[in-house]
């Protein structure tokens, strides 16, 4: 399996929809690699692994261990590194921690939430060598309500505005999360980057999700996820069966012992 180039990302926008799923961990990294363009290693985990109630609890270092078992456990995939809350408050110290996760991670690239504020950043980091991928639209970091963005003139504008000044400060992606469908088809056509939507219908260059919902892994159904399988109640059962097999002293049976 070839390693991806970023080049190559870049390359697929108006030709091939690019794939993109999170992973945390070593098994869904290992299989996702098989499949998608992108892997991120979001921040999300906080929700989905550790029962935060929002992203912004979750610590660099936490983010660094998934980030080395993601990075460790793929071949071709590009693995983007999701940069946590308040480690990238200015220009300086995104670039020391970024520079940071780079070496204890060796991910690819970083991930960073915001729009035009972030432009300074972006270009600091980029000219310091490190790609960057954007992300707009609905931030969980920063945002006060989970609704769907853009929905009126004002919104539309700024995410639009947002969207060119991220995408000429040297992104070489950007997530587009949770807005009505005209206006990712609009920032689609009017960037020159890939974007990659949420929650921002099929006309995005690229799809991503978080695995766990798509799986049925989460608690979390929002209208924008499909869900592919129902491993919450795949998991259930199983351990439901293994715990009465115990009970009914089915299991260790002659197969599972050392003679
Ligand atoms: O943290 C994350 O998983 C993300 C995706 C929702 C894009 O940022």
């Amino acid at each position: 399996m070839q390693k991806l180039k970023i080049s190559k990302i870049l390359k697929k926008k108006n030709k091939i929809p690019i794939t993109c799923l999170t992973a945390y961990t070593k098994t869904i990294a290992q299989i996702a690699d098989k499949f998608c363009d992108i892997i991120l290693v979001g921040d999300s985990l906080g929700m989905v692994l550790y029962g935060m109630k929002t992203t912004r609890e979750v610590n660099i270092e936490t983010m660094i261990l998934h980030g080395r078992a993601v990075k460790n456990s793929t071949k071709k995939s590009i693995v983007v590194f999701d940069m946590p809350y308040k480690t990238y408050t200015n220009k300086f110290i995104a670039y020391k921690n970024a520079r940071k996760i780079i070496k204890l991670t060796k991910c690819d690239a970083v991930k960073l939430e915001g729009g035009k504020k972030m432009v300074g950043t972006i270009k600091h980091l980029t000219k310091k060598g490190i790609p960057v991928m954007g992300h707009i639209g609905l931030l969980p970091q920063t945002s006060r309500n989970f609704k769907v963005k853009g929905k009126n003139f004002i919104q539309k504008r700024q995410i639009l505005e947002d969207a060119i000044a991220v995408s000429n400060s040297g992104v070489f992606a950007i997530i587009i999360e949770c807005v009505v469908e005209n206006l990712a088809k609009k920032i689609t056509k009017s960037i020159s980057v890939p974007t990659i939507g949420i929650g921002a219908s099929k006309h995005c260059d690229g799809q991503i999700l978080v695995t766990e919902d798509m799986l049925g892994l989460s608690d979390l159904f929002p209208r924008f996820v499909k869900r592919y399988s129902n491993l919450k109640k795949i998991i259930e059962r199983c351990i439901k069966n293994y715990v009465k097999d115990v009970k009914l002293r089915r299991f260790p049976s002659y197969k599972n012992v050392y003679k």
